[in-house]
């Protein structure tokens, strides 16, 4: 026998005594752009044991296929990265409902040979010794179409622990498949190799998952503290618009409560926020306390101001509770965006920006109705009539400008006082 045949012949039976080998198993495989998810099953008949190899893009922060038809009581395995870049963690998990599942240490998953992160992908072999189970389901193993879920997500806020009970963000995409059990239980003990689709079928697309909550809380959130509220503070400070002031305030105010709502119910989805113990949550139930008292405290120096014609001391809480809300409103929205995972780069950017555009207006008005009233409160300017360019051009440089710093007035509420009274500075 030549050498090239005897080779040949030898490479032929070591194939077909690896195909042999090779535990039979119900394998799902979810054809993706540039890459597959794959769950391959094997359920010992000599035991109660489980294999299964599961594959997936390491593109994402983590990678899950689920026992049943539906999160809340499904028993489910994770995929995430481990503390090694080239390992990866498996950690059984058990949820109550569409919510963030909950490590199961009581159930017995470990990894077997070939798992780790190969060529960007989670490659999972694992077996399981009491996974037909557990507290809220099982494992049908004569069933011809058992449920499954899968999901995978996000492709931020990756997780490297070897820690089974790493907190984890929501799926960006999920699904559901059945599985043939007995085409599955037909083989000897061994993770399985499947790469092809055989004995599953997909059930209804992969639903991409819109976290409708999330974004309405953000934007919410981002439009009063970062938009609305400074907004609003500049209507009064700036062109002194009672009316103005007061409708912005409010109406920022009920779409504060509207985003509150969203976030207490992302709150009760996380382990991490469940119970409110996170300095985002607590700053911002302590916020939401702090502008109900501040649209009191407006209403009561309105009326105090409009009795008095002088600031009180509601005035002055006002004002400076806003200043603190304000700030503090966009150094948790830095805190919540940590709590989600992200970037806080971009919103950094966003807040400057947005800072300086309300630095320029403040400014510009601020400046123009200065020198306007400067020029208007010399001797001379009664002479001349308020349009009249030549007599703005040359204001009196002998009045202290701090006499002048303070903002304008209410112009909507002001009673002219009568001819001959002191000017009154104490206006706000
Ligand atoms: C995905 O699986 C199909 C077979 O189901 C295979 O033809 C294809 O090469 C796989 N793609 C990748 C990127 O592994
Ligand atoms: C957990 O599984 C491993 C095999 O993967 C086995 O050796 C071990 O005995 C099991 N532990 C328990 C408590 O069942």
């Amino acid at each position: 026998m030549s050498a090239p045949r005897w080779l040949f012949l030898t490479l032929l039976a070591c194939l077909i005594l690896a195909v042999s080998a090779a535990p039979s198993a119900s394998t799902f495989v979810l054809t993706q752009a540039s890459w597959n998810f794959t769950f391959s099953l094997n359920v010992d008949k000599n035991s109660d044991d489980i294999y299964f190899r599961l594959v997936s893009s390491a593109d994402y922060a983590w990678a899950s296929v689920g026992i049943g038809s539906q999160m809340g009581g499904s028993l489910m395995f994770v995929a995430y990265e481990g503390k090694d870049s080239k390992a990866v963690t498996i950690s059984p998990r058990i949820a109550s409902g569409n919510v963030e599942p909950t490590y199961a240490p009581n159930i017995n998953v470990t990894l077997e040979p070939g798992s780790g992160i190969l060529d960007n992908r989670f490659v999972v072999n694992a077996r399981c010794t009491n996974c037909r189970s557990w507290a809220g389901g099982s494992l049908d193993v004569k069933s011809k179409d058992q449920p499954f879920i899968y999901a995978w997500g996000p492709s931020w806020s990756f997780i490297s622990t070897d820690s089974k009970s790493a907190n984890m963000q929501r799926h960006s995409q999920y699904g559901f498949f059945d599985m043939d059990m007995t085409q599955a239980s037909s083989g000897d003990a061994g993770v399985p190799e499947g790469t092809q689709n055989s004995g599953a079928s997909k059930i209804g697309d992969t639903r991409n998952d819109l976290n409708f909550p999330l974004s309405i809380h953000t934007l919410t959130m981002f439009g009063s503290f970062v938009i609305l509220f400074p907004m609003g503070a500049l209507f009064i400070r700036v062109i002194s618009k009672v009316k103005l002031h007061y409708i912005t305030q409010s109406f920022s105010l009920a779409i504060v409560f509207f985003g509150l709502a969203t976030g207490i119910q992302l709150s009760k989805l996380f382990n991490m926020t469940r119970n409110f113990r996170t300095s985002h949550q607590i700053l911002g139930l302590v916020l939401i306390g702090f502008l109900i008292i501040q649209w009191v405290l407006g209403y009561v120096h309105h009326r105090e101001y409009l009795r008095t014609q002088h600031r009180s001391v509601y005035s002055e809480a006002h004002l400076w509770l806003g200043r603190l809300v304000i700030i503090s409103g966009v150094l948790n929205a830095f805190l919540g965006l940590h709590l989600a995972g992200r970037s806080t780069l971009g919103f950094l950017l966003i807040v400057l920006i947005v800072t300086g555009i309300f630095a320029v207006i403040y400014f510009v008005i601020w400046s123009r109705s200065r020198r306007k009233r400067s020029a208007l409160g010399s001797n001379r300017a009664t002479n001349f009539r308020d349009d009249d360019p030549s007599s703005l051009g040359n204001s009196r440089m002998d009045i202290p400008l701090t006499d002048h710093a303070a903002p304008p007035a209410y112009q909507e509420d002001y009673v002219r006082p009568p001819p001959g009274s002191p000017p009154n500075r104490n206006r706000i």
